[in-house]
């Protein structure tokens, strides 16, 4: 493994966040409630999806129970989360998982990704997370992040790209689901928008753009 995955998982591991989905270290994650808290994590903040994800598993806890419930009070039960088609095909890939794969969600990224809702980031979070399968997933967080390490003067959107290279490239083959959380908690609490708290970040050594530059002027963006 190299250095720089070392250094983030031995962070991790005195560090992480307890968050409802996350598992003791060293137990097997559920790929339903992986599925499920990451669904509702792409465009909530996690302060306001952890009640909700306690919520859907009391009311839900497998995906058949899921695909049996009426879209009605799926919707219900949403309310407050906002973007309605999320929790639609929430409903939907319930009913093709119980459907089409007996109720267990298939392992590879590109079957993943057929299913209803889940795009690359999800595909990708469920078969490192849920599987321990080698894959990054990519959002805002893990794109700043590795825009500072790498000082990647691409500006946004276009760098997009580049910057999931690099953090494919960063994946360690084992504990990729730990790694990929890891980065998203460094974006969360360390590496954030407006400030870089670099003093206590596990990168601090080899990141480029504190060394030669303004952290917080990365990822770079076209002048609005
Ligand atoms: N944001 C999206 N997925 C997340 C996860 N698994 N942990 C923390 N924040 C996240």
């Amino acid at each position: 493994m190299s250095t720089r995955a070392q250094q983030l998982l031995d962070w991790y591991d005195r560090e992480r966040r307890d968050l409802p989905w996350r598992m003791a270290p060293g137990k097997k994650a559920d790929p339903y409630k992986v599925w499920m808290s990451e669904i509702m994590l792409q465009q909530t903040t996690v302060a306001t999806v952890k009640s909700y994800y306690r919520d859907f598993l009391q009311k839900w806890p497998t995906v058949q129970d899921l695909a049996g419930a009426d879209l009605d009070e799926v919707l219900h039960a949403w309310q407050g989360l906002g973007y309605y088609a999320r929790a639609r095909n929430l409903h939907k890939c319930a009913s093709v998982v119980t459907r089409e794969y007996n109720g267990r969600f298939p392992e590879e990224e590109k079957r993943l990704l057929e299913l209803p809702g889940i795009g690359p980031y999800t595909a990708a979070a469920i078969a490192s997370i849920a599987f321990g399968a080698k894959a990054t997933p990519v959002d805002g967080n893990v794109e700043r992040v590795v825009s500072r390490l790498f000082q990647v003067e691409e500006k946004m959107p276009k760098a997009k790209k580049q910057l999931a290279e690099l953090a494919s490239t960063l994946t360690p083959e084992k504990r990729a689901g730990d790694f990929a959380q890891a980065m998203m908690d460094l974006g969360a609490t360390v590496c954030s928008p407006k400030k870089a708290a670099c003093g206590i970040c596990p990168w601090m050594e080899g990141c480029e753009a504190r060394l030669k530059a303004e952290p917080t002027d990365y990822p770079k963006k076209e002048a609005k």
